[in-house]
This record gives C-alpha cells, sequence and structure tokens, in this order.
C-alpha cells in the first residue's frame, strides 16, 4: 500500500518521539513491502515562531493532500505564565481538529503485564482493564463563545452541543461497544448541565438501535473516582470534550505512564494520530522521552488502513521492549534508555523476522 503521511512534529519532545514513530513505520514499509511518503508541517510554538501562526496555510495544505497525519505534542511554557498571550501553541491543535472535522478521539487504555507490579495503583485493582475512551473533540466548552469582560473582571466560557455533534460520535462509540465486550458507559454531568442532559437523551435513544449494548450512565464526579477504584468495570467511556481530556490523563495511570497512551482522532476528513501527552519542555533534546505513544499511535493509523498485522507487529515489539525493561525512565528507574534505544529497539525487533535474537 502506499500511503502519504504528514508529519506534524510540534514542539517540545514531539520531533524526537515522532522521530522514532517514523523509524518504526519504516521497518514496517520494508518488512511488508508498503510505501510510505512523508512531508512535514510545522505547527505550535515552531509555527509561531516562524510565520506569527500556530496552524499556518502551508500546513494545513500538507494535511489536506495527505491521507493520514502523524502528530507530536504540542506546548511551550513561556505562554503558561501568560494567560493573555492572544496567540498560543494550542491553538494550532485545536483549530486543526475543527477544521478537518476529527470530532471522534479514540484513546485505548489497558495494561502490560510487566508494569502491574510498577504501577501507582494497586495490582489487582488495575489486573485486566481494557478500556476504550471516545472523546467528542470538536465542540463542547473548548469550541464554545468565550469572552473576558471589557473591564476584566469576568469571563465567560459556552459549552454548547447540537444533536447532531452527539448523534456522530455516539454511533462511532456504540459500533466499536459491538465489536468488544459490549458496554458503553455515557459520562457527564446531567445533575447540572443543560448539555449533558441532551447528551443522556440523545444517547439512550441510539441505544435502542445497539440492543446487544449494555448502556449506563455515570456522573464525571463519579467516572472519576471509579475509574481508580475498580477500572475493570468500563469497556466503552463516552464522553465529552472536556472530560474526556480529563478523564484520560487520569485513565493513562493504569497503563503506568502518559507516556504510553496513543490516540486517533476520526471524522469527515484525513484522520490524524497523537500521543495523548503534551510537549513535556524539561526533557526536550535530552533523548529521554517516552517514544511508545507516538510509536503506539503510528500502530492505530496503520490499524485505520486495514493494516492489521502491520500494526499488530509494531504493538508486539512494544510489548517486548517493555517485558525487556527496554524503556526510558518514565517506566524504568534502573538501567533505563533513551528515546532512540527504544525506537531502535522496536524497529530492529520488527525486522528481526523470526525474533531471534531477542528471544535468545
Ligand atoms: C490533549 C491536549 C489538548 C487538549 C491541548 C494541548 C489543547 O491536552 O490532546 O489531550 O486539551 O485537547
Ligand atoms: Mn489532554
Amino acid at each position: 500500500m502506499k500511503l502519504k503521511i504528514a508529519l506534524l512534529p510540534g514542539d517540545g519532545i514531539g520531533p524526537e518521539v515522532i522521530q522514532q514513530a517514523v523509524k518504526v513505520l519504516n521497518a514496517i514499509a520494508e518488512k511488508y513491502t508498503h510505501t510510505f511518503e512523508y512531508s512535514k508541517g510545522l505547527v505550535g510554538d515552531v509555527a509561531i515562531k516562524e510565520f506569527n501562526n500556530p496552524l499556518p496555510e502551508e500546513t494545513l495544505k500538507i494535511c489536506a493532500d495527505a491521507d493520514a497525519i502523524l502528530f507530536g505534542a504540542i506546548g511551550d511554557p513561556k505562554y503558561d505564565n501568560n494567560p493573555n498571550a492572544e496567540v498560543r501553541p494550542e491553538q494550532g491543535l485545536l483549530q486543526l481538529r475543527k477544521k478537518l472535522g476529527l470530532f471522534a478521539n479514540i484513546r485505548p487504555v489497558h495494561t502490560y503485564t510487566s508494569l502491574l507490579h510498577k504501577s501507582n495503583l494497586k495490582e489487582h485493582v488495575i489486573d485486566g482493564a481494557d478500556l476504550v475512551i471516545y472523546r467528542e473533540l470538536t465542540g463542547g466548552i473548548y469550541f464554545g463563545e468565550r469572552k473576558l469582560s471589557d473591564d476584566k473582571l469576568s469571563a465567560v466560557d459556552t459549552c454548547n452541543y447540537s444533536v447532531e455533534e452527539i448523534d456522530r460520535i455516539a454511533i462511532l462509540a456504540f459500533e466499536a461497544a459491538k465489536l468488544r465486550r459490549k458496554k458503553l458507559t455515557l459520562v457527564d454531568k446531567s445533575n447540572v448541565l443543560e448539555t449533558s442532559k441532551l447528551w443522556r437523551t440523545r444517547v439512550a435513544e441510539i441505544s435502542k438501535q445497539f440492543p446487544s449494548v449494555k448502556l449506563n450512565f455515570l456522573y464525571a464526579d463519579n467516572a472519576a473516582m471509579q475509574l481508580i477504584l475498580k477500572p475493570t468495570q468500563f469497556d466503552i467511556i463516552l464522553t465529552e470534550n472536556m472530560i474526556g481530556d480529563i478523564l484520560s490523563d487520569e485513565a493513562s495511570v493504569i497503563s503506568g505512564s502518559i507516556g504510553l497512551l496513543a490516540s486517533a482522532s476520526i471524522g469527515k476528513h484525513t484522520a490524524l494520530f497523537e500521543p495523548i501527552h503534551g510537549s513535556y519542555p524539561t526533557a526536550k533534546g535530552k533523548n529521554i522521552a517516552n517514544p511508545l505513544a507516538a510509536i503506539l499511535s503510528a500502530a492505530m493509523l496503520l490499524d485505520h488502513f486495514e493494516l492489521y498485522d502491520e500494526a499488530e507487529n509494531i504493538r508486539l515489539a512494544v510489548e517486548k521492549s517493555i517485558d525487556l525493561n527496554i524503556t526510558t525512565p518514565d517506566l524504568n528507574t534502573t538501567n533505563h534508555f533513551s528515546t532512540t534505544n527504544v525506537g531502535n529497539f522496536i524497529s530492529d525487533f520488527i525486522l528481526d523476522d523470526d525474533n531471534t535474537f531477542y528471544n535468545k
């Protein structure tokens, strides 16, 4: 298969982890005789520096011409102490999601046997946890009208959802649940918010088309607690934009590190694949960032084009690196490996046909 992949490495550790993901994709291309062509675009702080625009036209064009987008990370600490900055790196990612109509963000969370005992959570609590968060990505409070009053003494953010926005992601989430353990949990604040009430009504309505899927509802505060009390109770979690952002960082603790969580953002046009982590500025240039989330995002990209064996091969290699403790410091306090070491191991493992070397 021939695929045109737009690379948007972004800020901080983004370029380092994307470099490893590309290395792994190249190993897959060689092993399975595919052609992956890459084109690079600027986004975030690096684009602001060059064009004073976090999402330059040129980058959008590269994305529009591609079959898929692989995204690194975004954000820079210099904006954190300046909340009133008019132009921020994050706007690049938010605009990209909106412009490409990427309304569904899919974030799988599961455990790795050899990391169970290292978790901050008790092993028996997380053992067997395997869930997928379906986060709505182009609506809600992230994209509602916002305003600071003229006297700067009050501010407003609005949360909007239309039936169409709820239905399209709900259908995707139910379809996914049907192929998994057939349980869907809608997380909202319908005891308080009008938008949440609309979500409940619509999702209950749509569930009639999916009689094999068991639907239940949780308030977001309770869901945050249940996620770490008993994560095995979840299969598919469906939720709106901001709640999904918060719960997915929390859920990464179940896997062992936020450096492990990949995601796919799909919608009307070209799909985008990205780690859920941020730009980790203090690690930039140190070759210590975990590349696994970016590498696993590349695996989700391959799944999207039904290259299932290829994607599985990446996941197998990732598991092997974790089993052998060939991991970065976030997962490994002793004898840790660099970002490059981990990427090299995974691509070598993929290319070593019988995996003879590493199985010794
Ligand atoms: C994420 C990030 C983004 C979000 C930021 C960078 C705007 O935290 O993808 O989870 O809030 O959606
Ligand atoms: Mn986030």
